[in-house]
């Protein structure tokens, strides 16, 4: 399977840190945020990848990944979005780079440690979006569940101002190819945008949508504060320390005293 990285867009919620760079050069600890997905799929042995992005600071991309061998990418292509005309706009310009063959897409902003790799082997046709609990729903895609069948997903609401359940999906996904026709199918939602979510729900109708949870730490990195727990998050696993620790530094009768 091949893999996409979706790393297009303005990032205007990082303001004022986005006018000098691309958000997914932005550093989560130690590493820039972009790092993070290109591990994810490296590690289900996916090496074929292809990075969408886009605006002012698309070539800071090249200086940062370079060919991608430093990383364990065997083949790394790029394609420059025009517009921010949303993440399934974005998709659609990765219809060659797939060659009709599956998918693998990640948004450049989500890290994870989950291990996607059984998903990824066992993927034959369809979608598959993967799911995790989260105390703040609406900030996400949320899926709707059959309550007679409640493995059953049947809509996915982008963004609902009252949650149907306590699960985000996240931004990682398993396509077969039929993704951009589903994509030419949509229209451009109310903050004009192609919406993933739309083309996920084209699944559902057609009866192919597959989900599983995802284990382990998940979070995107595009708000001040999901990128702050990104970071602390991944400091933490990085040094062994408890955030705590980092607090310590600051906190009366800490370090610096
Ligand atoms: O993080 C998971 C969530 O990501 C999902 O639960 C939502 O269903 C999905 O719509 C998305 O929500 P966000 O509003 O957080 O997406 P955002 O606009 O922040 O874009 C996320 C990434 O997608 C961004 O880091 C880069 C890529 N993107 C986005 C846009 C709008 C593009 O490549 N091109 C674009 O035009």
């Amino acid at each position: 399977m091949k893999g996409v990285i979706l790393a297009g867009g303005l990032g205007t919620r990082l303001y004022p840190l986005t006018y000098a760079t691309n958000k997914h050069l932005l550093p989560v600890y130690d590493k820039p945020m972009v790092f993070y997905p290109i591990r994810t799929l490296v590690q289900a042995g996916i090496t074929d990848i292809l990075i969408v992005t886009g605006g002012p600071y698309a070539g800071h991309f090249l200086g940062v990944l370079r060919n991608g061998k430093q990383l364990g990418i065997r083949h790394l292509e790029y394609a420059f979005q025009e517009e921010e005309g949303g993440i399934a706009q974005a998709l659609s310009l990765a219809e060659d780079f797939s060659d009709g063959g599956n998918l693998a897409v990640i948004l450049g902003d989500n890290t994870t440690d989950a291990d996607i790799s059984e998903a990824v082997a066992g993927f034959r046709s369809g979608a598959m979006v993967f799911l995790r609990r989260v105390p703040d729903p609406e900030r996400f895609g949320v899926p709707v569940f059959d309550p007679q069948d409640p493995r059953r997903i049947i809509a996915i609401e982008e963004k609902p101002a009252q949650p149907k359940s306590q699960f985000a999906v996240t931004g990682l996904y398993l396509y077969d190819h039929k993704v951009f026709d589903f994509i030419r199918s949509i229209k451009p939602s109310a903050r004009g945008e192609l919406e993933i979510t739309d083309v996920n729900n084209r699944y559902i109708e057609i009866g192919e949508l597959q989900w599983a949870e995802l284990n382990g730490f998940w979070s995107d990195a595009g708000t001040f504060e999901s990128l702050f727990r990104s970071s602390a998050y991944w400091a933490q696993k990085v040094t062994g320390r408890a955030c705590e620790d980092f607090a310590r530094y600051w906190t009366p009768g800490g370090a610096a005293d």
